[in-house]
């Protein structure tokens, strides 16, 4: 039997992008699944992947919920097709049911489906302000009563200044180029509150991996 990291191997060795390094690629997966536990998470919860790649996270998710709870959007058709092909198991996809779109529009509607968990895992480590602000009014549209949304980040700092750009820096269906970026908390807790949000760090270092930094985004009260 493939383990799972023979099998992230084996979708590196196409020149497909697996979202990391494929050494520890369980390692994020496991803790996308684990900070939506701690978070909440039911086996019947609603679940929207943002930027879901080759299923890095999507593994685990889809393995724990029930049939038809699992959804995902991804850009990069072939980086999903490698994830549902060579990651998951044929039954496992028959049986759960997973839907996925391919739009690059951060649009949370395509599925007319609301949701209980939206995450992002390494996706505002790469987008430029536009485009979080384009997925606050998503997670607005979309996110259920009680809904949650979960997104890694990387804290500016003098090391890392905010990033003020206007376009996704790293890996896309559109560029092989590597690189990421930071936000500065005070703008993120801003822009939260101008979508009727609020945002606070997930502190935990058991959830957190890398340099980023769980946020945990809510309807204020
Ligand atoms: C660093 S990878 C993270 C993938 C996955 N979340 C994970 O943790 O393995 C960033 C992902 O964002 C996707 N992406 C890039 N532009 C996007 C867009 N406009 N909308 C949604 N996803 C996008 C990339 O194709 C890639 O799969």
């Amino acid at each position: 039997m493939t383990t799972l990291i023979d099998r992230a191997r084996i979708i590196e060795s196409q020149g497909i992008f697996i979202g990391g390094s494929a050494r520890i690629f369980d390692i994020p997966g496991r803790k996308i699944l684990m900070t939506l536990l701690d978070s909440g998470l039911f086996p019947n919860s609603k679940v929207l992947d943002v930027g879901c790649g080759c299923l890095r996270g999507g593994y685990w998710l889809i393995h724990f919920l029930e049939k038809d709870c699992y959804f995902g959007i991804e850009p990069d058709s072939e980086m999903l097709h490698a994830g549902v092909s060579i990651l998951m198991e044929p039954e496992e996809i028959e049986r759960k049911k997973p839907r996925f779109n391919f739009n690059h529009d951060f649009d949370f509607t395509v599925f007319g489906q609301t949701f209980d968990f939206i995450v992002a895992r390494s996706i505002w480590t790469h987008a430029c302000k536009k485009q979080i602000s384009t997925m606050l009014v998503g997670i607005s549209q979309t996110a259920s009563d009680g809904g949650v949304f979960l997104t890694s980040y990387i804290k500016a700092s003098i090391l890392r200044p905010d990033y003020k750009g206007t376009r996704w820096v790293g890996r896309s269906h559109t560029s092989d180029e590597v690189g990421v970026v930071a936000h500065s908390f005070g703008w993120i807790q801003k822009e939260c509150e101008k979508h009727g949000l609020e945002v606070q760090e997930i502190l935990d270092e058991a959830l957190n991996f890398g340099n980023q930094t769980w946020l945990k985004i809510t309807r204020q009260q």
